[in-house]
């Protein structure tokens, strides 16, 4: 039997097939502990190395000809925010974070701790648009 490609299902399909896979993450990430070791998955242990090697690259890019600005960033699936907490509040003036999870984004407020340079908390998944000001990104 030929394999179906998902451009040969029909829209309803689509849709249905959407909303299962996104229903399935996030049943999924309420079943994880809010901590550093949940969101990776029980690999906690690779967060310094999976953030050491995010610097290079963010330092890398900074490097380039036209690189991005500092001013703003958005952490997108933040959880926790161990990555606004290592990497990103270090290279940018603010940094607002959009997490599906309410509760792996309120503990993100204890994660970081205080900081100023922290902006909004979204609490928002694939199926819910959020509303981003005009010419807060750059
Ligand atoms: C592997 S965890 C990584 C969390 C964080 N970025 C980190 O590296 O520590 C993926 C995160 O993305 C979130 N997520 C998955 N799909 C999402 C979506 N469509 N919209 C917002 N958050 C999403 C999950 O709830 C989970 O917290």
């Amino acid at each position: 039997m030929a394999d179906v490609q998902p451009t040969d299902l029909n829209a309803e399909t689509k849709r249905k097939y959407r909303t299962s896979f996104y229903g399935n993450a996030a049943e999924y990430w309420s079943s994880v502990p809010a901590t550093v070791d949940g969101v990776l998955g029980g690999f906690g242990f690779i967060s310094q190395t999976d953030i050491q090697g995010s610097l290079s690259f963010l330092k890398q890019l900074f490097k380039l000809q036209n690189p991005p600005g500092h001013g703003r960033a958005l952490d997108c699936g933040a959880g926790i925010g161990r990555i606004t907490k290592h990497l990103l509040l270090r290279f940018f003036d603010k940094v607002d974070l959009v997490e599906q999870n309410a509760l792996f984004l309120e503990e993100s407020k204890n994660f970081i701790g205080k900081c100023h340079k922290v902006g909004n908390l979204y609490c928002a998944g694939k199926r819910k648009q959020i509303y981003i000001p005009k010419g807060i990104l750059q």
